[in-house]
């Protein structure tokens, strides 16, 4: 069981953005996946969750084969993903966001159990949670999905990194949970330290793939696999 990516290409305008990536985001696991800007970690993500169908390769979950599944039924079969940029509906309360995932009031107090801080803003309007805490209920709301595999695509967006590691925690118990975790961070060095994998792409390509370790001891196998 695991959710597993076979030579995938995704082509956007000019051409191919990713070329031939392959690895596996096992349950219960951090995948991290990092790259320079541009590089097409978030096209990878979007072939991922089905907003873009690879113009080559595969895409298996759990023996499901995905790759041209429409984004619902990748969602029903139990993908989540974080998009980047992805915010709270501001004018609804952090209780309505979470009750747009969650199917039942079981799975909404076990998500809500991930941010106990955001018990006391349940009927908040959500805009007037600071970003961190919007990013809280991002998170929470992706989790309440129950999700078999999570996407996280650039959660640390515009949040200072002490803020954002009150998130990694979270998603390290929620990997701990037994889900599977992709996640894409610009902040690779708090990324790989709560990672049994990594995977750096560099221009489309897979530049490294191994233990996170390497990477955060060498410092030079990290500036290398990041130029490509
Ligand atoms: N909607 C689009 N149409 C055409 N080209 C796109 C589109 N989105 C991204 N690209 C191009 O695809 C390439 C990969 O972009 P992508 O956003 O996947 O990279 P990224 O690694 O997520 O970058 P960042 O770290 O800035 O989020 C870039 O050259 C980008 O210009
Ligand atoms: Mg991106």
């Amino acid at each position: 069981m695991s959710l597993v990516l076979n030579d995938v290409t995704v082509s956007r305008g000019v051409g191919p953005v990713i070329s031939n990536v392959s690895f596996e985001i096992k349950p219960g696991q951090i995948t991290s996946l990092v790259g320079p800007n541009g590089a097409g970690k978030t096209s990878l993500i979007e072939s991922i969750a089905g907003v873009i169908v690879p113009s080559a390769g595969s895409i298996v979950m759990d023996d499901l084969d995905i790759t041209k599944l429409s984004k619902r039924k990748r969602s029903r079969a139990g993908l989540a993903i974080v998009e980047q940029g992805r915010m709270i509906f501001p004018s609804l309360t952090v209780k309505e966001n979470l009750q747009l995932t969650a199917r039942t009031k079981a799975d909404l107090d076990e998500a809500l159990g991930l941010f106990p801080e955001l018990e006391k803003r349940l009927n908040n309007q959500s805009i007037l949670l600071s970003g961190g805490e919007q990013q809280m209920v991002v998170l929470a709301r992706a989790f309440a999905s129950k999700p078999k595999y999570l996407m996280l695509d650039e959660m640390s967006l515009g949040l200072a990194p002490v803020v954002f590691m009150r998130l990694l925690p979270v998603i390290e118990s929620i990997a701990k949970s037994g889900v599977g975790v992709l996640l894409v961070e610009q902040f690779a060095h708090l990324a790989l330290k709560i990672a049994s994998d990594a995977v750096v792409v560099t221009s489309g390509r897979v530049s490294y793939h191994g233990a996170p370790k390497n990477l955060l001891d060498d410092a030079e196998l990290l500036r290398t696999s990041y130029m490509g």
